[in-house]
């Protein structure tokens, strides 16, 4: 016993004296490493993070290609971006500056680019609502508000205005009731939307999503960061005040029966909680708000 612990002590002693003496020689040969960077390169809290370099310098990424390599792998620098950015489009990837940074496949708001995450910033705003917790319809396109950049430098992605661009897909500009269309009256016309987007208030107006059809709302209005869909059936068509959703009918100048019971009529799209007074349950997402009118069963494309 007491010869095995000299035993070990001696050889601990003698593998101290040799990484000491490696060390020694370390110090010597190789000079302090230089840091291009101000201290706080990799610290996200602190105002010398890269990405805050990043986004002060316009989101422009090729200042640091000259060091890095063009493809981020290492280059002069010889500290490879993929080290943490880890998924085929390294840096580049969408999730790194929008969405969920741990989620490749999370691309949207949630996480504005200035950090943001709740609703009431126009940089987060109703994107949920429209991508996946929808309650009306169902996951809306990102095209039917933006053209998807081709990739991180497509010349249409980041521009120097501030801000998102809205550019309306054809759902949004679908024009209902058409010469031919089942439900086509010539004295009414049809309507053809013509979607805009305020930047100033951030609100949308003349979308067929949110009204602009036949007996719809025609002059809705939603806000991107302040709208309450879901238990509202009124915003859209009907009587926003009482949320009753019965479009315009003829009494008022439209064209739709004044009668209460949508199950009756739109059965496939929707039930009517008869127990209660008017309580309505979409109970087809893939029918609703789908750009079709479906009545009787069936689906009319215009
Ligand atoms: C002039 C050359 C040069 C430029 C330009 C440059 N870097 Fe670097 N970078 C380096 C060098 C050298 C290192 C390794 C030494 C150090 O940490 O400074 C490094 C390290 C880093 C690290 C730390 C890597 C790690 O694993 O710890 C990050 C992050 C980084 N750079 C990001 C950037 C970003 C983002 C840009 C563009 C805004 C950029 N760099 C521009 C030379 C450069
Ligand atoms: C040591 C790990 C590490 C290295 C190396 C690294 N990054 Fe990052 N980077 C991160 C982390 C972590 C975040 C997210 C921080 C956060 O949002 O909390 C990030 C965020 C970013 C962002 C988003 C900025 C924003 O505000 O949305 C960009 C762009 C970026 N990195 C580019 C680069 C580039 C280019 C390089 C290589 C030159 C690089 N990164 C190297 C860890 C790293
Ligand atoms: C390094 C950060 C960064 C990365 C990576 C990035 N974006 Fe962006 N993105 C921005 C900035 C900054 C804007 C604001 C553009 C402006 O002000 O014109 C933006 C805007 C957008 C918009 C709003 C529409 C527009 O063009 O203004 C969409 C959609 C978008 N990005 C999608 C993507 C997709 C898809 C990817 C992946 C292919 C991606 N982004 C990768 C920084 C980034
Ligand atoms: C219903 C319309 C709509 C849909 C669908 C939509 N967006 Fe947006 N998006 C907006 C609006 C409105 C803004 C805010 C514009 C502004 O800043 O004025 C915005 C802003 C953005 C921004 C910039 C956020 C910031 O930080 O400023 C990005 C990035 C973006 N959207 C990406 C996406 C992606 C990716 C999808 C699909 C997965 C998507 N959006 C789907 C309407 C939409
Ligand atoms: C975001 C706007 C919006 C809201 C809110 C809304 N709808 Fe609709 N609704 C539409 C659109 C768009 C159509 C299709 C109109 C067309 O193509 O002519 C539609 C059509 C219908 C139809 C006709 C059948 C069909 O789908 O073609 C019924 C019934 C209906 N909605 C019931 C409801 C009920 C019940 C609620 C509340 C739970 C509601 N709607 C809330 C936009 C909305
Ligand atoms: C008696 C049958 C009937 C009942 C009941 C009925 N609808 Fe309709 N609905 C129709 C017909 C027919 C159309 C096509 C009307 C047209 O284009 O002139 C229509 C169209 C619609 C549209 C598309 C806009 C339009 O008018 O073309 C919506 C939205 C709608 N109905 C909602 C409802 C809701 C909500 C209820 C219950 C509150 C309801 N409907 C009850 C027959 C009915």
């Amino acid at each position: 016993m007491k010869y095995s612990i000299l035993f070990f002590t001696l050889i601990l002693s003698t593998i101290l004296f040799i990484s000491c003496s490696d060390l020694k020689e370390d110090v010597i040969t190789s000079a302090p490493k230089l840091s291009v960077h101000e201290s706080g390169i990799v610290n996200p809290s602190s105002p010398n993070f890269h990405g805050n370099l990043i986004k002060n310098a316009d989101w422009d990424m090729k200042q640091c290609q000259q060091c890095h390599s063009a493809s981020y792998t290492g280059g002069t620098a010889g500290a490879s971006c993929y080290d943490c950015h880890t998924t085929p489009a390294g840096p580049e990837a969408c999730n790194t500056c929008h969405g969920d940074f741990a989620n490749p496949s999370s691309i949207a708001p949630p996480r504005a680019l200035n950090g943001a995450i709740l609703s009431s910033e126009r940089g987060v705003g109703a994107h949920t609502k429209h991508l996946t917790t929808n309650q009306l319809g169902t996951a809306v396109s990102c095209n039917e508000c933006h053209t998807l950049p081709n990739g991180f430098s497509d010349p249409a992605h980041i521009d120097l205005t501030p801000g998102a661009e809205i550019m309306f897909g054809s759902l949004t500009r679908l024009s209902t009731n058409v010469p031919g269309g089942f439900n086509y009256q010539p004295s009414i016309g049809n309507f053809i939307p013509n979607p805009s987007f305020d930047k100033t208030n951030g609100t949308c107006a003349n979308v067929y999503c949110h009204g602009y059809f036949k007996n719809g709302n025609l002059s809705n209005v939603v806000s991107f960061t302040s709208q309450s869909l879901g238990s509202v059936c009124g915003t859209c068509h009907g009587n926003v005040a009482t949320g009753n959703p019965l479009p315009v009918t003829f009494a008022n100048g439209g064209t739709h029966p004044d009668n209460q019971n949508c199950d009756f009529c739109h059965f496939d799209v929707v039930s009517i909680d008869s127990t209660t007074t008017q309580i309505y349950t979409i109970i087809d997402k893939n029918k609703h708000i789908n750009g079709k009118l479906n009545v009787f069963g069936n689906e009319e494309t215009y």
